[in-house]
């Protein structure tokens, strides 16, 4: 399984390379890829487990991040009502459109290939639609299909996209952003 250690960090060069188109059909190999990028998410968000493997927690993981430069990602985060939870393995997405409209993470982003005490606003699309190729986890099947995803999720989704362009958030931090509506999450009560 994958472990924080197989997480590459901020300066190394593969996290600035634009990733290479994955093959489809999808190969054993990068079909085991983003089975443990899943799984090392899913256990990331599991209190047990992080404590017992030292992971930090995170909602996303793209395949250069593991050193693997090529244009897949996992994410897996709850909408800001938490009512649905948005689970993917994507392979080849490309972002066809984004609304004008802006929004941002009101606590900052991070990323686990970045320190964990850095964090920052970044300017995200409050929505995008993306042609992506979702693949079944289970069986290993492809899907292509047009992805509409606004608030929390579509932020995620952003985040990892840009990984496969080469792109770290550190390099898009605004210091404020007065003129944005952040997400909110609902408040549990
Ligand atoms: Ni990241």
């Amino acid at each position: 399984m994958l472990l924080m250690k197989d997480v590459i960090q901020d300066g190394h060069p593969t996290l600035r390379q634009r990733a290479k188109d994955v093959v489809l059909p999808l190969s054993q190999e990068d079909f085991f890829t983003l089975r443990e990028m899943m799984e090392l998410v899913e256990n990331s968000q599991d209190d047990e487990l992080v404590e017992q493997y030292d992971l930090r927690p995170s909602v996303g993981l793209a395949a250069p991040q593991i050193n693997i430069s090529k244009k897949m990602f996992v994410m897996k985060a709850m909408d800001e009502t938490f009512e649905k939870e948005y689970q993917y393995a994507i392979v080849n997405p490309k972002i066809v459109s984004m609304s004008e409209e802006l929004t941002y993470l009101p606590g900052g982003e991070g990323c686990l290939s970045e320190p964990e005490d850095v964090s920052g606003l970044v300017k995200r699309a409050k929505r995008i639609k993306a042609k992506v190729h979702l693949v079944n986890l289970e069986t290993g099947e492809t899907k292509e299909t047009l992805l509409k995803l606004s608030g929390y999720p579509g932020i995620v989704f952003q985040h990892e996209y840009d990984h496969l362009l080469g792109i770290m958030f550190v390099d898009k931090i605004s210091e404020q952003l007065p003129d944005i509506e952040p997400i909110h999450f609902r408040v549990e009560e």
